[in-house]
């Protein structure tokens, strides 16, 4: 089993039967939701349903025989039990940097409907401030330019993230992605988050601040669990 796998094995021990589920997006989650499917196939967990943040993880949970439904079906007081995710970059206040598998406006809007929000990664995710590889940021395809010059200003660095093709990624709300990379990190994430919630024309970015409660981290050492004190 490779670290990713060893954490997505750790996080299935915190599923129970009858839970509404978070299904997060990504490599890590995959293996997750594959387990997950292999115990609900075999009848260990009965009465999961799940709530996909992407519409490939809706795909694939669907063919595992995940029961599968919207936020607003079930969770009516508001609440998931328990959201389950991977991340781009996780520093020691347990802050995050998603989005780099494409889907995070779902994710955040799903994740912020979770009683818990468990995130798995291998140890390579684990950083001391984030901003060591670039930010996803996703903005309306209108005037997508104008947010990509204000972004540049803002970090140094900013690039509409483009396919193989040259066309730009387009997420499943339809909009664009724009990578940041910022050449001393980002030093204050919750003014960065202001900021960039504050702009007209730009819808979501990776910034996962104060929203997770457990990581479960993945090394050649063994595998570790934070948690949010
Ligand atoms: C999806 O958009 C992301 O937030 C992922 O959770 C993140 O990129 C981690 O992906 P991996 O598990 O593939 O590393």
């Amino acid at each position: 089993m490779n670290l990713k796998q060893q954490a997505a094995r750790k996080a299935l021990s915190y599923v129970k039967s009858g839970m509404n589920l978070g299904l997060g997006t990504g490599s890590t989650t995959t293996y997750f939701i594959e387990m997950l499917g292999e115990k609900v196939r075999d009848g260990e967990l009965v009465d999961i349903t799940g709530v996909p943040t992407s519409k490939g993880i809706a795909q694939l949970a669907g063919e595992l025989g995940i029961p599968l439904a919207s936020l607003a079906t079930v969770a009516p007081e508001q609440a998931l039990d328990l959201a389950v995710d991977g991340a781009d970059e996780v520093d020691p206040d347990l802050n995050l940097i998603k989005g780099l598998g494409r889907a995070l406006l779902r994710e955040k809007i799903i994740e912020s409907h979770a009683k818990r929000l468990l995130i798995i990664v291998d140890e390579s995710k684990v950083v001391e401030q984030l901003g060591r590889g670039p930010l996803p940021v996703e903005v309306v395809q209108f005037e997508a330019e104008i947010q990509v010059r204000w972004l540049e200003d803002l970090c140094g660095r900013a690039e509409l993230w483009l396919e193989e093709s040259g066309e730009p990624v387009i997420t499943d709300n339809g909009n664009f992605l724009v990578r940041c990379w910022f050449s001393q990190g980002i030093s204050n994430p919750y003014d960065l988050a202001r900021l960039l919630a504050d702009r007209p024309g730009i819808i979501e970015h990776g910034l996962f601040l104060d929203m997770v409660n457990l990581v479960i981290v993945a090394g050649e050492d063994g595998i570790q669990v934070k948690e949010r004190t």
